[in-house]
């Protein structure tokens, strides 16, 4: 009973510093980046003219997560089978459970500032070896290390005599927002969990999980108005 009593005696005392927190950091997390941003978050696949017939895919993808890794090949595969009818943007979108995943998106952005068509590369080198940098494999290595590894890992596709901007990029707190921003953008659609795919702005059923070519095609088909024997089943799936 008497622990029972004492209870409530610490909540009232806890919540108001638990308020006082949160607000003293949503100050300085205002003050520090203002949203929205003045560019919009994500990375466009291809330079594809966009016009309202356009089938709009949005991507938001870990770089060191195996579903987002085994989902890519596909995706690109359609991408290429539909040409200028589909445009992709990827967003980053780091697990906090990968524990290097912000480190690696933060490597993404840095190189998309320094040479945007290596992207795409750096992306697909980081699916190619993620490995080395899954939990279990880092678990041993400081921060430090960490960021040195992935800067390193990055001039694999940019070259050598990019690793001192890389580091020093790391060092920038612009970079480090940026990809928070990324984060920011999947948590405010609702993203809890990577590869989270959106098409003309609707989120596909089963976020999480790989969706092969003739997944795609299922999706796309019907909206582009091919004429197979299912296209209004395939639709029903939106609705
Ligand atoms: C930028 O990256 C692309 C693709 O990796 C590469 O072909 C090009 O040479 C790079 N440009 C510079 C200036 O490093
Ligand atoms: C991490 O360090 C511990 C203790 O030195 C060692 O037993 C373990 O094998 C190391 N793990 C890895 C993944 O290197
Ligand atoms: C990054 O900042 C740390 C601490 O301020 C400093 O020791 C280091 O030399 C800096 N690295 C680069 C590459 O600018």
């Amino acid at each position: 009973m008497r622990t029972r009593m004492e209870r409530p005696k610490h909540k009232t005392t806890m919540l108001p510093l638990g308020l006082f927190l949160f607000f003293a950091l949503f100050v300085v997390n205002v003050r520090a980046q203002s949203l929205p941003p003045p560019k919009i978050d994500g990375f466009v696949y291809e330079n594809i003219r966009v016009n309202s017939d356009t089938i709009i895919i949005e991507a938001f993808y870990d770089p060191v997560c195996p579903d987002s890794r085994d989902s890519w090949p596909p995706l690109k595969q359609a991408l290429s089978y539909y040409g200028s009818r589909a445009w992709l943007v990827v967003h980053l979108f780091p697990l906090p459970y990968h524990d290097n995943a912000f480190v690696a998106s933060r490597a993404l952005h840095i190189v998309n500032k320094l040479n945007a068509s290596a992207t795409f590369p750096l992306l697909e080198h980081f699916f190619k070896y993620q490995k080395q940098f899954y939990n279990a494999q880092t678990r041993n290595f400081s921060r430090a290390f960490i960021v040195d590894k992935i800067a390193k890992f990055a001039t694999e596709v940019v070259g050598n005599s990019y690793y001192g901007t890389i580091k020093s990029e790391f060092n920038d707190t612009k970079t480090d927002l940026k990809t928070r921003v990324s984060f920011k953008f999947g948590a405010s659609r609702g993203v809890y969990g990577t590869p989270f795919f959106f098409v003309n702005g609707f989120l596909l059923p089963d976020g999480g999980s790989t969706i092969d070519f003739n997944g795609w095609k299922k999706i796309i088909d019907p909206l582009i108005g091919v004429h197979g024997g299912k296209s209004l089943d395939s639709l029903h799936f939106f609705l």
